[in-house]
């Protein structure tokens, strides 16, 4: 009754203030407090995040740079997705010994399998630089100028910030430039996968169920960090030690009720809240339909090469993944924004925008023209669009061209023998990594059906003179094919070794120049640079600059509103209720599902669906210890959390700071909250803790792994919500 009391009085009070919406850096969240307590949190803004005492942030890593994690234990452990330990996990398996099928548990440390190359990445702490970065900085700077000025002086600051130390320092630019933040990190490098379900738990349901709900997927993996043994970074060795965290989050036994207040806390990769409607055009009619259709065609190609062969399954697991992955959001996102109305809504903001430009000569001045010139940068922008998303997406998407392009400086005789040198150890590692995950029929498949794409659809202005001369028929291309995939050495991890073994920069690239596949990269790189780079290095400086003034000038107009700036792999904050949605007219979710569902959903006869047995002897004998609820053993929720890519793995905080939940996607009818977000509809979608520990304890008997964790239920919480509770 008090919280909704609260929860009322808040809405009427401060209805700007009510956020579902928005991805706030921990740092701000002072100015919100109100508005989530008001929604049941029981911690003040310092218990998330502290400068001086350790707090909940200190548990939160950037899982690789991609994902997020955090600790649950005070020896390192760490919470992640099974998609996001996906490729980790994957170059420990092999067809003989497949982990990703059988799944992995390190019964003790010794067992824990080392991965080169992946990393977590804390936030020691964080720090508002704007006034440093733009000092004396005018608006009318001409922005080649201000980019040199600002580059020296975020140089120099991080520099001064960390000094001595060995932390890490970023600064990166929020709401296009108005403002800069300074984020110290602290970055450990042995990081050791210590325990994933099989791929018919992790990734139950697929493709098919991906950003869907209602949804059963247990898609959580574990991984410790370690460190030397004066507790800091260092790289891998057998003598370091687990991480013992400045905090790490206690586990909830209680269960998640519809309307529980809940925050996500993560490092969110890149959202478009500001696009103008000329943006938000061009993608929903032009982008997002064509990439659409191309990766239909890799998918379907892949997939047929999978089902046909198990090496080629297991190699191309984690590619067809990343395909399929974006291939659906951006179909959801174009269906969420026509739902929407985002283009009408854009317009209309627009004009409105206009409106409060026209009241006095001081904003017009100011930004008089914004619009117009808007329209025009994106008019240039849309000419070159197809040319840009079909070499991105059909070209580089086919394995011989990428590897060709990023050979280039070795095909060209650019790189003197010095430089070769020092490189040559990291040419070798991308030729082991490619050619592990290769297959030539495949690649030569998906080469022809990309190259006759790129040639109905990119107008002939922008191909190259190669290709303008290949007939846009099936057989031509397919000629052309035979002759790239016999006589390139690039199709060969044998040949392509031997060419690193013998280099000399002269001979190397005399010979390189005539072999078909360098030659066909080298042509789509030329076009490129040509017609579509100065395109792009002439409209996206102003573009940067427009938006700028734009988003100034929205926050000057709206002075009561709070304005969250995108996401940009910062660490953020965001908040919501646990809650079931309508997404659709005659649709309605509720909150959770749980292992009845996956009983329902089982298919042995469908890779995606298969249950396995151990999982079905614990739903027959309702072997749940104490994970379940009175009538249902949960397995995922969904809340009003607006999230994205990057915020997989992040935890599900309840108000108490406790996890409850790991997120790990949105059902397909928010994927447009990157550009447009949806209190009613946009929900993000976690596994249920519970769901998390009785597959560690029961289905894999690794209950050292839970023990090692801070269970918490009702009557240890209420113990810490004294320590913390405001009145
Ligand atoms: N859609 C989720 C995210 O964007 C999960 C992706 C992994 N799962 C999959 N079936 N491909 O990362
Ligand atoms: N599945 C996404 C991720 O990997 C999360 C999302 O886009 O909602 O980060």
């Amino acid at each position: 009754m008090k919280r909704i009391l609260l929860l009322f009085l808040a809405l009427c009070l401060s209805p700007a203030l009510w956020a579902a919406e928005g991805m706030w850096l921990p740092l701000m969240l002072k100015a919100l407090q109100d508005d989530m307590q008001a929604q049941g949190m029981k911690l003040t803004a310092e218990d998330i995040y502290s400068v001086n005492q350790s707090s909940l942030k200190d548990a939160i890593v950037s899982f690789g740079g991609f994902c997020t994690g955090e600790l649950i234990s005070d020896e390192g452990l760490i919470l992640t997705n099974h998609h996001c330990g996906y490729g980790a996990i994957q170059a420990h398996s092999s067809v003989q010994d497949d982990l990703l099928t059988k799944g992995f548990w390190a019964m003790n440390k010794e067992e824990e399998k080392a991965n080169a190359g992946l990393f977590v990445t804390f936030i020691v702490r964080m720090e508002d630089v704007s006034e440093q970065v733009l000092k004396g900085i005018a608006p009318d700077m001409p922005e080649a100028e201000r980019e040199k000025l600002v580059a020296a002086r975020i140089k120099e600051i991080s520099r001064a910030a960390t000094e001595g130390t060995h932390y890490g320092a970023t600064i990166k630019p929020f709401y296009y430039g108005n403002e800069y933040y300074m984020f110290i990190t602290e970055t450990y490098e042995d990081v050791r996968l210590v325990g994933a379900p099989p791929s018919s738990i992790g990734k139950f349901g697929g493709d098919t169920d991906n950003w869907m709900w209602p949804r059963h997927t247990g898609d959580f993996s574990l991984f410790r960090v370690y460190a030397g043994p004066d507790g800091k970074p260092a790289k891998y060795s057998p003598e370091n030690k687990p991480l013992k965290p400045r905090h790490h989050l206690p586990v909830s036994l209680d269960g998640v009720q519809e309307g529980d207040f809940t925050m996500v806390f993560g490092f969110p990769g890149r959202t478009q809240q500001y696009l103008t409607s000329h943006a938000v055009k061009l993608l929903m009619e032009q982008t997002n339909p064509h990439r659409i259709n191309i990766r239909d065609k890799r998918l379907e190609i892949m997939g047929r090469h999978m089902k046909a062969n198990d090496t080629v399954r297991i190699q191309y697991a984690s590619k067809y993944a990343g395909v399929a992955n974006y291939w659906k959001k951006w179909m959801g996102e174009n269906r969420g924004l026509h739902q929407l109305n985002a283009l009408q809504d854009k317009q209309a903001l627009e004009a409105q925008f206009t409106a409060w430009v026209q009241q006095n000569a001081e904003r017009r001045e100011m930004y008089g023209n914004l619009l117009n010139r808007f329209a025009e940068l994106y008019q240039q922008q849309e000419r070159i669009g197809l040319a840009d998303t079909y070499r991105r997406e059909a070209l580089l998407g086919v394995d011989l061209i990428r590897l060709g392009s990023s050979f280039a400086p070795i095909a060209s005789g650019s790189m003197p023998a010095t430089d070769f040198t020092t490189q040559r150890d990291r040419y070798d590692a991308a030729l082991q990594r490619h050619f592990k995950d290769y297959n030539v029929a495949t690649d030569k498949e998906l080469f022809v059906d990309m190259l006759l794409m790129y040639k109905q659809n990119v107008p002939s202005e922008f191909q190259p003179e190669l290709l303008q001369k290949i007939d846009a028929t099936e057989a031509a291309v397919k000629a052309y094919a035979d002759k790239v995939y016999s006589q390139s050495i690039l199709s060969s991890q044998k040949r392509m070794q031997e060419m690193l073994a013998t280099y000399n920069p002269k001979a190397t690239a005399k010979k390189l120049r005539k072999d078909p596949g360098f030659v066909l990269a080298r042509a789509i790189q030329d076009i490129y640079e040509k017609e579509v780079a100065p395109v792009f290095a002439s409209t996206d400086p102003e573009l940067e600059l427009l938006y700028r003034r734009f988003v100034a000038g929205l926050r000057q107009m709206h002075q009561d509103k709070l304005f969250y700036p995108d996401a940009n792999s910062t660490m953020r904050v965001t908040y919501g209720i646990v809650d079931g949605s309508t997404p659709q007219d005659g649709v309605k979710y509720r909150y959770y599902t749980t292992l009845e569902g996956i009983m329902e959903k089982e298919d042995p006869s469908n890779e995606e669906f298969i249950v396995p047995q151990r999982l079905k002897e614990i739903y027959q004998t309702k072997d749940y210890g104490p994970y379940a609820n009175e009538d249902y053993m949960p397995v995922c929720f969904i809340a009003s959390n607006h999230t994205t890519g990057g915020n997989s793995g992040s935890p599900v905080i309840d108000a108490r700071g406790r996890l409850i939940g790991l997120n790990f996607d949105r059902s397909w009818e928010s994927t447009m909250s990157d550009i447009k977000y949806s209190p009613e509809i946009c929900r993000n979608i976690a596994v249920d803790i519970r769901y998390v520990l009785l597959i560690i304890d029961k289905f894999a008997g690794a209950t050292h792994l839970v023990e090692e964790m801070t269970l918490v239920d009702e009557a240890a919480a209420t113990e810490k919500v004294e320590l913390l509770e405001v009145d």
